[in-house]
């Protein structure tokens, strides 16, 4: 495989919690391709400390706070992003979820709207913000790209993924609007990619994960992708190699998206 395909290349990973998540993934596959990194994570999420570890692995990257629904903390990330890089960069990962219904096992139908309005802000909201934030201060470079982590609940009902699903809908959006506008403005690309479920913080969350991660695999042909495999997709997005994909939602997910039933789910009804 080439170890080269990010030679030169700078960006900010958002949500590198701890080894599971598909945000460390990439960073430690982005720093093996060649790029150079900032990390940043919320405040909270950085008590364990376990960010640091991640930092050293991947050249001694800074890690710079940030809470992603705060205009104020994104700016001074963006501006610290800059200085440490010397410039414009070249890519930015989405890799924040939380909702406080599904955390708190609030159904659905009888959410508390205050923490509605969090997990569109978190989930979703953040990356208009960090997108508007990085436009007003041009800290992408032309052909620069940005990869956000979806979700198929934003296209068909999961039951118990409750408003998140909303968050992924907005998410997916935000992405294609702004898209439009970071593309004529910049020739700067935006994207989400639509994961495979994925044993991480965020995902055994959700209530009856193991259940579900078991239907997803015997759903897809290829079997759920992995968190690793997640992140090499995100490193070909932020390569010179997918330079005209913009504005798309990109299922990351074995096939399980293009599949109606597989064989395996049929024979457990005959
Ligand atoms: N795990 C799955 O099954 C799965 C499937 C599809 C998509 N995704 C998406 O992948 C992304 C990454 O999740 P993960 O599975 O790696 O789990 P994770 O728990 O490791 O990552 C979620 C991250 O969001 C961060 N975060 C939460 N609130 C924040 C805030 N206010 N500001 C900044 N960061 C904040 C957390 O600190 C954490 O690092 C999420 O968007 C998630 O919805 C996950």
């Amino acid at each position: 495989m080439a170890n080269n395909l990010l030679q030169g290349k700078k960006g900010i990973i958002f949500g590198a919690l701890n080894d599971q998540s598909i945000a460390w993934k990439t960073a430690l596959h982005a720093h093996a391709q060649g790029a150079e990194l900032v990390l940043t994570n919320a405040p909270v999420a950085m008590r364990m400390g376990e960010i640091h570890q991640l930092a050293a692995a991947v050249g001694g990257a800074p890690v710079i706070p940030a809470d992603a629904t705060s205009v104020e903390d994104l700016d001074a990330l963006i501006r610290g992003a800059m200085e440490h890089f010397g410039g414009p960069f070249d890519f930015i990962l989405h890799s924040i979820g939380m909702s406080p219904n599904v955390r708190k096992g609030k159904h659905y139908t009888d959410v508390n709207y205050e923490w509605y309005k969090t997990t569109l802000d978190v989930s979703a909201i953040s990356l208009h913000k960090t997108l508007a934030t990085a436009l007003k201060r041009g800290a992408l470079k032309e052909w620069g790209s940005v990869v956000a982590l979806s979700y198929i609940a934003a296209q068909r009902i999961f039951p118990d993924y409750g408003d998140m699903a909303d968050a992924k809908s907005l998410l997916e959006s935000v992405a294609r609007s702004f898209g439009y506008h970071y593309g004529v403005a910049h020739k700067v690309r935006i994207n989400t990619v639509s994961q495979s479920p994925t044993v991480t913080t965020a995902g055994s969350g959700v209530k009856g994960f193991d259940e579900f991660i078991a239907y997803s695999e015997s759903m897809s042909p290829l079997g759920n992708a992995d968190a690793a495999a997640c992140a090499d997709y995100c490193v070909t997005l932020f390569s010179d190699m997918t330079r005209y994909v913009t504005m798309q939602n990109l299922f990351h997910d074995g096939g399980f998206s293009n599949t109606g039933v597989s064989q395996e789910v049929i024979g457990k009804f005959a």
